[in-house]
């Protein structure tokens, strides 16, 4: 009877075991969170910007993104804007996120420039060709989000009444263009409402210009409390509206 017993206990162990060891080295990668068809479907259809936001496709590691997904998820905002995407990696992340939760909408803005615009900050026009334009709708993300090609001023004199729940700005990185999206936009946010902006640790001067994002960092920092996600190539400032 005993006997019996034993047994069965160690074949289940010994079993147990070997699954354990399969598991590990063959589907190891089945099982990490981001593990999803989708989520790598959705990075090479909008084209993640791996270095810009620290992500990786072939991994399925969104980067920024979990941030700004968890973000939402978590707060389920009703209206989320977001200014500048080259080909709409964050703004997707943002309208998935806003999809998962089953309600939320995103306006998403970029003035559609290209890279012979003069401030057109490394856009590709993009956004004034049809595959821009269709993109979000192609994707099954249409209810979600809707796409804005003006600039931030034109946008802010058309929709005046327009306020929001979150705000990301990854528009124009020079100091006077980052100075300007806060003006027009920190009264948009609604109270308790957050505000993110890209690219706060790159310095210095590269073809698309003086990067100034980190300098207003620099200065908001003094006067609110915020979280820095610090990558010298990129980073990431949250501040919420209190
Ligand atoms: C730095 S790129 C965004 C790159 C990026 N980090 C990404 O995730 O794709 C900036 C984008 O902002 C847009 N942009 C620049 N100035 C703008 C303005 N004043 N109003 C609206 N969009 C603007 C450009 O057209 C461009 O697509």
């Amino acid at each position: 009877m005993f006997d019996i017993l034993f047994m069965q206990i160690f074949i289940q162990r010994i079993t147990s075991y070997f699954i354990n060891i399969i598991n590990l080295f063959f589907f190891n990668n089945l099982e990490s969170f981001s593990n999803s068809s989708h989520i790598k479907h959705l990075m090479k259809a909008f084209r993640a910007d791996d270095y810009g936001h620290e992500s990786n496709t072939n991994t399925g590691d969104i980067g920024y993104g979990w941030i700004h997904y968890g973000l939402i998820r978590q707060q389920k905002p009703n209206r989320v804007l977001c200014i500048g995407s080259r080909h709409g990696y964050i703004p997707a992340i943002l309208a998935q996120a806003c999809k998962d939760n089953g309600f939320g909408r995103v306006d998403f803005v970029d003035a559609g420039y290209d890279l012979d615009d003069a401030g057109g900050w490394t856009g590709e026009g993009y956004w004034k060709t049809l595959a821009g334009k269709n993109s979000f709708i192609n994707f099954g993300l249409g209810n979600f989000i809707s796409l804005f090609v003006m600039t931030n001023s034109d946008f802010i004199n058309k929709y005046q009444s327009n306020y929001y729940d979150y705000i990301y700005i990854d528009g124009d990185h020079s100091l006077k263009g980052i100075i300007l999206d806060f003006k027009l936009f920190w009264p948009k946010l609604n109270k308790n409402g957050y505000m993110l902006f890209h690219d706060v640790c790159v310095k210095g001067i590269k073809p698309e210009g003086v990067y100034g994002v980190w300098k207003f960092w620099e200065l908001l920092k003094k006067r609110v409390s915020g979280i820095e996600i610090s990558f010298l190539g990129s980073g990431l400032g949250i501040i919420q509206k209190k």
